[in-house]
């Protein structure tokens, strides 16, 4: 498949460029003209601003599928510090969606967070109170509103919900969870891993599933 993975420069998105090339796709990495990014070979790299429906037009023309690991970055360490832009996912979910429509390019799975959302309830309470009382609350109501907008856009669009991310190595076993009992966790390559197999479904099975290797009740 023609793959382009938003936010390459990240994390989780290093991970999803990595996987999606040693899996034999054709790979493009795009991130900010000031991001750090490295890619394996043959990955085509593309830099401009993320939040411009003229330049994700460029980037996802001709593409199969989009894969995102955008997030917001935190000022320092989250969840106390606030973010550096607090709007940018609003701004390039509206960009995407545009951008998306105007080439034809149907399908998306991008990474939003366990808590967010309907899934709120689900999260134990000191985890609820996090969201409420911390910086994580702006991040949240990005999150929000990046899924509401993709969930309203008629884009085909799976939306991972990962709990806390760790950098282990991937295990292949991801859950879908609705509680929780101890401390839940997934490695960024076991979401990178997920949210790839779910591009083999021609009709993805859930729309904004909690995924999790530990701590599944
Ligand atoms: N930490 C957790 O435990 C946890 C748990 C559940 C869900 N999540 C969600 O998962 C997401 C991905 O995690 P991660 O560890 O891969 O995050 P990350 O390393 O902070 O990656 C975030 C990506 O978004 C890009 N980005 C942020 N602001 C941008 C802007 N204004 N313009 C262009 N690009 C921008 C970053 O680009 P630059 O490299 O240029 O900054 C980077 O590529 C998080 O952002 C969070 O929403 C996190």
């Amino acid at each position: 498949m023609n793959l382009v993975v938003l936010g390459a420069s990240g994390a989780c998105g290093k991970h999803l460029v990595a996987l999606a090339a040693k899996r034999g796709h054709q790979v493009t990495a795009v991130a900010r003209v000031s991001s750090k990014l490295e890619v394996p070979p043959g990955v085509k790299v593309d830099r401009g601003d993320l939040t411009s429906v003229e330049f994700l037009r460029g980037v996802v023309k001709g593409q199969d599928a989009v894969l995102s690991g955008l997030g917001l970055r935190m000022g320092g360490l989250a969840p106390w510090n606030k973010p550096e832009d607090a709007t940018f996912l609003t701004r390039s979910t509206r960009a995407l969606v545009e951008a998306m429509k105007a080439e034809g390019v149907r399908r998306a799975v991008v990474i939003s967070a366990g808590g967010v959302g309907d899934s709120f309830q689900q999260m134990p309470g000191f985890f609820r109170a996090l969201i409420k009382l911390t910086s994580l609350k702006t991040a949240y109501a990005q999150l929000f509103d990046m899924e509401q907008q993709l969930l309203a856009s008629g884009l085909d669009v799976c939306i991972a919900r990962p709990t806390g991310l760790t950098d282990g190595p991937a295990t292949g076993k991801v859950v879908v969870a609705t509680a929780f009992k101890g401390r839940a966790t997934i490695s960024r390559a076991d979401v990178a891993g997920w949210m790839l197999a779910q591009l083999e479904h021609e009709v993805f099975p859930q729309r904004a599933p909690m995924i999790t290797v530990t701590g599944a009740a």
